[in-house]
C-alpha cells in the first residue's frame, strides 16, 4: 500500500477507488508523469484540500524502493524514526488508560476530515478498518496485526504502555514505512481520545481480553 493513501486513510473514509489508485502510484510516484496525473486527479472540496497528496519525507522515502532498501535509505529511516519517536508526546497526566466502551466507539468510527466533514466533526480512529480487535466485531480489515487479547498477551507494564502509545500516537517513530496513519502526528484523535483507545487494548475489562 502506497503511502499517499495513507494520508488520505488518515485523512478521509477509506475506499476501494482509494486503494487502487494507491496501487498505481506506489511504483511510480517519483515519475513526474504520475505526480501530473495526481495534481490532475483530486481537486480540493471542503475541508480536503490538495495538500494531502504532497508527501512528506517519510513518504517520500518509502515511495521510492530502490533508494529505501539502499544502506542509504535504511540510515534515513532510522533517524526519521528516532526523530518522530522523540517528538511523541506522552500523556499530560501521566496516565495512559482511559474508558474502553469509548475506545470502542473510536476503534469502530470512520468519521472525521473528510470533504463531508466539517472541523468540528469528532474524528473516529478507524481502527478496525485495518484490524480485528475484539471477538464481537466481526467486519474487520487486515492491513495490520490481529489486536485481539491485545492485553491479555502483552500484560500492563511500563514498557508495553510506552510502546502501545506511541504506536499509536506514531507508527511511523518504529517502522518508518508503516502503513498506519500517524494520529498525534496529524491531529487526528485527541489525547482523551488515544487514551480510550488504549483501554480498550489493554484494560483488562475490555472485550478485547475476555
Ligand atoms: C490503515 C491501516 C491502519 C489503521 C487505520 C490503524 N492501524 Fe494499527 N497498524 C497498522 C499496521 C500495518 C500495523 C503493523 C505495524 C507497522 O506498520 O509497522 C499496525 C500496528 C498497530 C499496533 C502495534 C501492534 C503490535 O503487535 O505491535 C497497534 C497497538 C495498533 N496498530 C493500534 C491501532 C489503533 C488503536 C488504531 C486506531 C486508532 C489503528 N491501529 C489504526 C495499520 C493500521
Amino acid at each position: 500500500m502506497n503511502n499517499i493513501l495513507i494520508k488520505l486513510v488518515a485523512s478521509t473514509t477509506m475506499t476501494f477507488g482509494a486503494l487502487a489508485l494507491s496501487n498505481v502510484a506506489l511504483a511510480q510516484k517519483v515519475d513526474p508523469a504520475v505526480q501530473a496525473v495526481m495534481d490532475r486527479s483530486f481537486r480540493e472540496q471542503g475541508i480536503a484540500k490538495l495538500d494531502r497528496i504532497q508527501q512528506d519525507e517519510f513518504q517520500t522515502l518509502c515511495s521510492d524502493e530502490k533508494f529505501r532498501d539502499s544502506p542509504e535509505g535504511k540510515k534515513k529511516a532510522e533517524a526519521l524514526q528516532s526523530a518522530a519517536l522523540a517528538a511523541i508526546k506522552p500523556p499530560s497526566d501521566g496516565k495512559y488508560l482511559g474508558n474502553w466502551a469509548e475506545g470502542e466507539k473510536i476503534a469502530q468510527s470512520g468519521r472525521g476530515a473528510t470533504w463531508t466533514d466539517n472541523l468540528k466533526t469528532v474524528n473516529g480512529g478507524g481502527c478496525y478498518n485495518c484490524h480485528q480487535i475484539s471477538k464481537q466485531e466481526i467486519s474487520y480489515g487486515t492491513i495490520g496485526p490481529s489486536l485481539l487479547e491485545y492485553g491479555k498477551t502483552r500484560g500492563n507494564s511500563d514498557v508495553i504502555l510506552t510502546y502501545t502509545w506511541n504506536r499509536i500516537n506514531n507508527s511511523k517513530a518504529y517502522n518508518a514505512c508503516s502503513n498506519m496513519p500517524r494520529m498525534q502526528h496529524f491531529n487526528l484523535l485527541t489525547e482523551q481520545q488515544i487514551k480510550d483507545v488504549m483501554a480498550l487494548l489493554l484494560d483488562p475489562a475490555s472485550p478485547v481480553n475476555k
